[in-house]
Order: structure tokens, then sequence, then C-alpha cells
């Protein structure tokens, strides 16, 4: 009988996509909460012919010559893939996929909750009622920001930014968008979203909302003076990856009132300190990288990354791959 593939999955991720890899496969789980460390994934790597990786976990060239040359498949288990030098894996001919589209809507939704909680400031509201500080109805009490009929600014419209200008629109809001690639006038009808230069987008929107990709042209496109672009009265959004925005430029900003306030998913660092001064500020909502974090969506995307590993090691062409080009 043929040995079965060995992989090595860093992490515990749903059922939905672990058991099709126990029943196919000799799992090795790395089963702590913590991800393993880099001495220790590059251990585990050894001989496998299959890595099931998170953001969490860097896949260069180090660890492609650690796991060694009969390695097919890297399947992350994400639609960001920033955490995978892509030509590293290209050059070795070897196919690297992730979750695109799966977890689209349940991404936009936390960006909307987080844009509602900073201009309605939920989380400051909360504290003040948990803290016995409610004494009576207040004219001037935790005013914040109007959503409907505000200017939302989505930078990038690739499928969660384009998500989140629905919601922008169902809230009665005008939209408009940053991308190096516009949309064609057809999808901006659909979408009610107009295409500006990110000068204008900056100084025009009441909400700025981020949805690219992080790469060396987006690293710190949110900086010092872009924040100081920004109205008074705006509010940042970020659901992209943390470094992104500049976020000593942040919390400047934040603190001398260049903005009105921020809903953080992710950050720079990530986790960020409990002691960073963001973590403190009132007008900054920050939440744990979540806005994926749904039963339903979790599942769907352990079952792509589960459907990516093993398609990669039955030397298949795998169905949302990161790297077509492996395959010209
Ligand atoms: C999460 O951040 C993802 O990229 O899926």
């Amino acid at each position: 009988m043929k040995p079965r593939p060995r992989v090595f999955v860093t992490r515990v991720i749903p059922d939905a996509g672990l058991d099709r890899v126990r029943e196919a496969c000799d799992l090795d789980l790395w089963e702590d909460d913590m991800p393993p460390a880099r001495d220790e994934l590059l251990r585990r790597v050894a001989g496998v012919d299959g890595l099931l990786s998170l953001l969490t976990d860097r896949v260069d060239d180090e660890l492609l010559d650690a796991a060694g040359p009969q390695l097919k498949v890297v399947s992350n288990f994400a639609v960001g893939f920033d955490n995978i030098d892509v030509p590293a894996l290209t050059k070795r001919r070897l196919p690297a996929g992730n979750t695109p589209g799966v977890l689209t809507e349940t991404t936009a939704d936390l960006a909307f909750a987080l844009l509602m909680a900073a201009a309605r400031r939920i989380p400051e509201s909360v504290d003040y009622v948990r803290e016995g500080r409610w004494k009576t109805w207040g004219p001037m009490l935790l005013m914040g920001v109007d959503i409907h009929g505000a200017t939302l600014g989505i930078v990038g419209f690739g499928r969660i930014g384009r998500e989140m200008a629905r919601r922008g629109r169902g809230f009665g809001m005008n939209v408009i968008y940053h991308d190096v690639h516009p949309a064609t006038p057809g999808e901006e009808a659909e979408l009610g979203a107009r295409r500006v230069e990110m000068d204008e987008l900056l100084r025009d929107s009441d909400f700025v909302s981020l949805h690219v990709n992080l790469t060396e042209e987006t690293n710190h496109l949110i900086d010092a003076d872009a924040l100081r672009a920004m109205k008074p009265t705006a509010v940042l959004v970020n659901t992209s990856r943390g470094p992104v925005v500049d976020a000593g430029a942040l919390e400047t900003a934040l603190r001398d009132g260049e903005i009105f306030a921020a809903g953080l998913d992710v950050t720079d660092p990530e986790p960020l300190p409990v002691d960073h001064p963001l973590v403190a500020m009132p007008n900054c909502v920050v939440v744990p990288h979540i806005a994926s974090a749904t039963r339903v969506t979790r599942d769907r995307m352990a079952a792509m990354a589960a459907a990516n590993l093993l398609a990669g090691m039955r030397g298949e062409r795998l169905p949302t791959p990161i790297n077509p080009e492996v395959y010209e």
C-alpha cells in the first residue's frame, strides 16, 4: 500500500477541514493555542508533502529548504497571504492556496460594525454604564458622528471593499473609492460608488475604510500626512493588515484630534500589547483580528484550505491558487 502523504497543520482549525485532511493524510497537528515557534515550525515541516499554514506562520525560502524537495503544496488558512513569500514558492514551481470569497461578507460585516462602534462610541458607552457613571440622560453625553448621509471612502475596491460599499449604501451613505484598478462603469453604477484619487478620498470622506492587500506599496499607506489630510471628524477603519497604517502616526492623530476615531481589527504590531497607547485611547476601538470569525465562515475557510491542500498533494490544480503561474 502506498504510504499516506504527510502533512503539518500549524493550528487546530474547524473539523470541516481537519476531518478531510485526517481521512486522507498522515496528520501532524500543532494543538497549542499559540503558533509554533520558528525553530519548532522548521523542525515539524521536515519531510512533509503538504503544509497547512496560518497568517502567523512565515513561509519563505528558509522554511521551504527545511521542508525539503518532496513538498508539493502550501495551503494558507486566510485570504491574505503576506506571510508567504510567493516568488520563493513560484521559483520552485510549488503551488500555494488561500481562501478567497468565503469570508468576504463576514469581513465586511465586521468592518461596518467597527465603523458604527467608533462613530457612536459604543465601547466607551458600555464602559460608562459598567463603571456606574450613568446618573441621568445627558444632552451632551457621548456624542458621536452620523453614519447616514456621510461619505464613505473605500480604499481597495476588491471583493471586501465592494461588500463594504453595499453596506454603506444600505445606510444611506455616499460611497467613493480609490483603487489602482478601477471598477467598470457598470460595476460602479451597480454599487453606487464613484472612483476618486486618494487625496480627494482622504479630504472628502467622513469614514475611510481600508481593504487593500499588504504590499510594499500599501505599507504605511495611511501615514502622518494621510491622517492630517482627513477631516477632524473622520473615522478610520482598518480590517486589512496592520502595517497599512503607521501606528505611531495614528496615535498622534487620535490624541491631537486630527481625526475623530479609529476602529481596528488589525494592528502593527499584532497582537497589540495591552500597554500599547492605542489600547487605552477612548476613541480607538481595537478587536483582535476577528473579521472572518463566525462559525459558518471559519468552517468554509477550513473546507477550502483542506481542498487546496489535498488537490496539491494529488498533483491537481488548486481550486484557489495564489500563484497560478506555476501551472503555465
Ligand atoms: C485574515 O486576515 C485573512 O486574510 O483571511
